[in-house]
C-alpha cells in the first residue's frame, strides 16, 4: 500500500523529538538560510507560544522541559508558519486547511536571492528604488508578493497570476487583511492579482517591463507521483502540486516563451524541487543560447530546493586573465559590449588604441616610465563567461593598469570558490 504524501512537510526543524540528549547541541541559528533571512536566529517556541495562543496550543513539553511541535501534524505546521509571518513580518494570513501552507523561511530565502540578483545589473530599476516583479502561480497565500513587498516596502510591487480562481479568491482576502500597509501613496495596492489560463505563456506581459519573474511551480507530473490519493489528510490541493509534465515542462515553457519576451523581464527565475530537474533546465537554457544563467540552493533545515535564473540583458561575468609571456594568441571578439566598455575606458584616459586585423584591441601605454605595446583579447570562453586577456610587450609590469580595468567589471568567483561550488554540487 502506498503511503500518503505529506506535502506540507517542508519544516524548519527547530526541535527533534527523539534522542535529543545524544545529538550534538544545535546551533542557535540556521546557517543554511540566507544571511538576511529574519528566521536565521531560530524562533523561540516559548515566546511564540505565549504571545500567540493559537500556536501555543500545538506545543507540548518534553521530559527535558523543552517545548516541541509535532511536525507530522499539518494543522500545527500551518499555524506555525502563520505565526512566523505575523511575528517576524507583521503579515496577516488565513488559509483553508486544504490549501498549501508555505514554509516561510524557504519563501523568504527565494525573495532574498532575487534581491541579490537584481543588484547585479547596475542598470536595473533597483538603483532607482522601484522594482516590479511577476509571481506565476501565486497561490491562495500570495506569499511571495506579500513577503517581497513587506521586506522591501515600499519599493517593490507585483503582478501575481494564477490559473486557479478559488486560490485567487482567497489571495484577495489575504491582501485585504494587509491592505493598510499594502496601499501606495495613490491608495492602489502594491500587488495586483490576475487570473490567467496559463501563466507560462507570458502573453499577459503586454508591453510592460519587469525586473524579475518568479515561480514556484507544481513539482509533480501526476497524482501517483505525489502519492496524493485523497485530500483528507493532505494539506495541499492537487492543482497546487501537480502539473502536466511536472516542473520541467512548466519552467521549460517559460524558458521557451522568454525567448520571445527576452528583455521585457531582466531576470527570469524559478524554484525547483528536484536537483535532476535543475540540470535538465540548465541544459535547456544553454541549448537556447541564453547568455547568462545562474543557479543557487535554497536550503531550510533538512529541506533543499534549487533556484535557477536567466537573463538576456544582464551581461555575463567577466574574468580577467593575467598577461602571458607574449601576445601571439589569436581570438575572435564575441562580446562587443565588453569590447566597447574597455575601449571607452582607455579613450577616457587618452590611451589611443586601434582594432588590429584579428579584431583585437592594440595600443601603447606608459608603464613605469616605459612605453609598452599591449594587446587585449576578449573571448567568450563559455556561454556564461567572457575572458579578457592582456598581453604586454616586452615584459611591462601592468599590474596597476590591469587592476584598474578589472574594477570595471563585477568580480567573478575565485578558483577556490568555484571549486567549493563544484564540490558542493558533487556531494549532493
Ligand atoms: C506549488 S503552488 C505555489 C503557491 C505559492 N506560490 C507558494 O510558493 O507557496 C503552485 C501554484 O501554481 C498555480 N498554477 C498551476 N499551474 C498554473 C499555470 N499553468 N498558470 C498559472 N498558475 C498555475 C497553482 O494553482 C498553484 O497556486
Amino acid at each position: 500500500m502506498k503511503r500518503k504524501a505529506q506535502i506540507h512537510i517542508d519544516p524548519h526543524p527547530i526541535v527533534s523529538t527523539e534522542n535529543q540528549d545524544k545529538k550534538p547541541k544545535r546551533q542557535e541559528f540556521d546557517e543554511k538560510l540566507h544571511a538576511r533571512n529574519a528566521l536565521r536566529d531560530r524562533p523561540d517556541f516559548k515566546e511564540l507560544g505565549t504571545k500567540y495562543p493559537e500556536f501555543g496550543k500545538f506545543l507540548s513539553e518534553k521530559a527535558s522541559g523543552k517545548l516541541q511541535l509535532d511536525w507530522t501534524n499539518g494543522e500545527a505546521v500551518r499555524e506555525y508558519n502563520i505565526t512566523l509571518l505575523k511575528h517576524y513580518y507583521n503579515i496577516t494570513l488565513t488559509l483553508p486547511s486544504d490549501q498549501l501552507c508555505p514554509p516561510v523561511a524557504n519563501r523568504a530565502n527565494y525573495i532574498h536571492w532575487i534581491e541579490d540578483l537584481i543588484q547585479i545589473d547596475p542598470a536595473s530599476r533597483a538603483g532607482r528604488g522601484s522594482v516590479r516583479g511577476i509571481d506565476i502561480g501565486t497561490g491562495a497565500s500570495c506569499i511571495y508578493p506579500l513577503l517581497g513587498c513587506k521586506i522591501n516596502h515600499p519599493n517593490w510591487s507585483f503582478l501575481a497570476v494564477d490559473n486557479d480562481a478559488q486560490s485567487l479568491y482567497i489571495a484577495e482576502q489575504n491582501l485585504n487583511l494587509n491592505r493598510q500597509w499594502l496601499s501606495d501613496q495613490n491608495q492602489s495596492s502594491l500587488i495586483q492579482l490576475r487570473h490567467v489560463t496559463d501563466g507560462t505563456t507570458l502573453d499577459y506581459l503586454g508591453q510592460e517591463t519587469y525586473d524579475f519573474l518568479m515561480t514556484n511551480p507544481p513539482f509533480f507530473s501526476d497524482l501517483e507521483e505525489t502519492q496524493l490519493n485523497e485530500r483528507v489528510d493532505a494539506t495541499a490541493k492537487a492543482t497546487e502540486v501537480v502539473t502536466q509534465g511536472g516542473e520541467v515542462e512548466f519552467v521549460g515553457k517559460i524558458v521557451e516563451n522568454s525567448m520571445r519576451t527576452k528583455g521585457q523581464v531582466t531576470w527570469y527565475t524559478a524554484m525547483i524541487g528536484r536537483k535532476i530537474d535543475l540540470t535538465v533546465l540548465e541544459r535547456k537554457l544553454r541549448q537556447c543560447g541564453v547568455p547568462h544563467v545562474k543557479t543557487s540552493e535554497l536550503s531550510q533545515g533538512k529541506t533543499t530546493r534549487w533556484a535557477i535564473a536567466w537573463s538576456f540583458t544582464v551581461p555575463p561575468p567577466v574574468r580577467i586573465v593575467r598577461p602571458r609571456r607574449n601576445f601571439q594568441i589569436q581570438h575572435k571578439i564575441l562580446n562587443s559590449e565588453v569590447h566597447q566598455k574597455i575601449q571607452n575606458h582607455l579613450a577616457s584616459h587618452n590611451i589611443l588604441t586601434r582594432t588590429d586585423e584579428e579584431g583585437r584591441i592594440a595600443g601603447q601605454i606608459e608603464l613605469e616610465a616605459v612605453i609598452t605595446d599591449f594587446i587585449i583579447t576578449i573571448t567568450q570562453s563559455r556561454e556564461d563567461q567572457t575572458l579578457v586577456a592582456f598581453y604586454f610587450s616586452p615584459e611591462g609590469n601592468g599590474t596597476a593598469f590591469i587592476d584598474e580595468l578589472e574594477s570595471l567589471f563585477p568580480k567573478p568567483p575565485s578558483r577556490k570558490e568555484r571549486r567549493a561550488e563544484a564540490r558542493a554540487r558533487e556531494n549532493k
